[in-house]
């Protein structure tokens, strides 16, 4: 099938789905500049994920993950988002029971408008107290490389999912309750080896649900997908959602 055909036919499917959902990854915030973590220039090629991005390595040397952390907080704050953002926070608008669930941790698309993004992994924009796990919103003053919890005193940290540890129960329960009613699942810009967002398309498909991939590579997905658009999302999505509109807004 040909992409003009692939985007019609998703067009179609839209047109007659009551649940949809998306679940994006890094690959959506790529066109922003932010770099993803697995391709061949992303950050787990360039700095190592244990070292940055674990309890242990920020056991070891706080200061050290604080100061990364603080060097992605500056990327991410002038980065800005892009169409593919743009053009899945229109999903919400045009009334469809859309529900979108990300892997990214840039608030990226809040700030293109979308609602009610499920944060799997948490927020890099926000702190919490390593040991109390209360929300620190106020600004952390990054030339410190050391901050203290005012409730605890404990050390504060990025409020991210770190490798080894478990996903905010509350976000990934309502994840996998929306996938198993989901009638059109679409994967946008993620490598889905990650677990249990990985999960997500998966018990889509095994409910019945079609399963659409957007990403210029393959994937371990692309094998279950029923229809896959090789083309980068801040091309796809803009190209699905002008179809779109056609069809609904006359
Ligand atoms: N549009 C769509 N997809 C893209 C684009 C783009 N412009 N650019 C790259 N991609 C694809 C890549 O082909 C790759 O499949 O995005 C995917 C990015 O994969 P990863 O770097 O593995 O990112 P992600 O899938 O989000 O990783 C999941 O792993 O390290 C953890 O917590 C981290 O949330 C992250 C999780």
């Amino acid at each position: 099938m040909t992409t003009p055909e692939s985007i019609k036919k998703i067009v179609e499917l839209l047109l007659v789905s009551n649940n949809i959902t998306a679940l994006t990854g890094a690959g959506v915030s790529a066109e922003s500049g932010i770099a993803t973590f697995r391709d061949p220039e992303g950050l787990w090629a360039k700095f190592d994920p244990l070292e940055l991005a674990s309890i242990d390595g920020f056991m070891s040397n706080p200061e050290r993950v604080w100061s990364w952390y603080q060097y992605r907080v500056n990327i991410v704050n002038n980065a800005k988002p892009n169409k593919g953002h743009y053009a899945l926070a229109e999903f919400n608008k045009l009334n469809m029971n859309f529900n979108l669930i990300t892997q990214n941790v840039d608030g990226l698309h809040q700030r293109a408008g979308s609602e009610n993004v499920i944060e799997l992994h948490g927020s890099i924009i926000r702190n919490k107290c390593f040991s109390c796990n209360e929300i620190h919103e106020e600004e952390i003053l990054s030339e410190n490389l050391l901050n203290y919890c005012k409730y605890c005193n404990g050390l504060i940290r990025p409020d991210v999912v770190w490798f080894g540890e478990m996903l905010p129960e509350r976000e990934i329960d309502k994840a996998q309750k929306l996938a198993s009613k989901t009638d059109l699942f679409f994967s946008i810009g993620t490598s889905a080896e990650v677990h249990p967002a990985a999960e997500l398309p998966i018990i889509s498909k095994r409910e019945g649900a079609v399963l659409i991939e957007i990403n210029p590579l393959k994937t371990q997905l692309s094998e279950f997908a029923d229809i896959r658009i090789a083309l980068p999302s801040g091309e796809a999505m803009p190209l699905i959602i002008e179809e779109y509109k056609k069809r609904v807004i006359k």
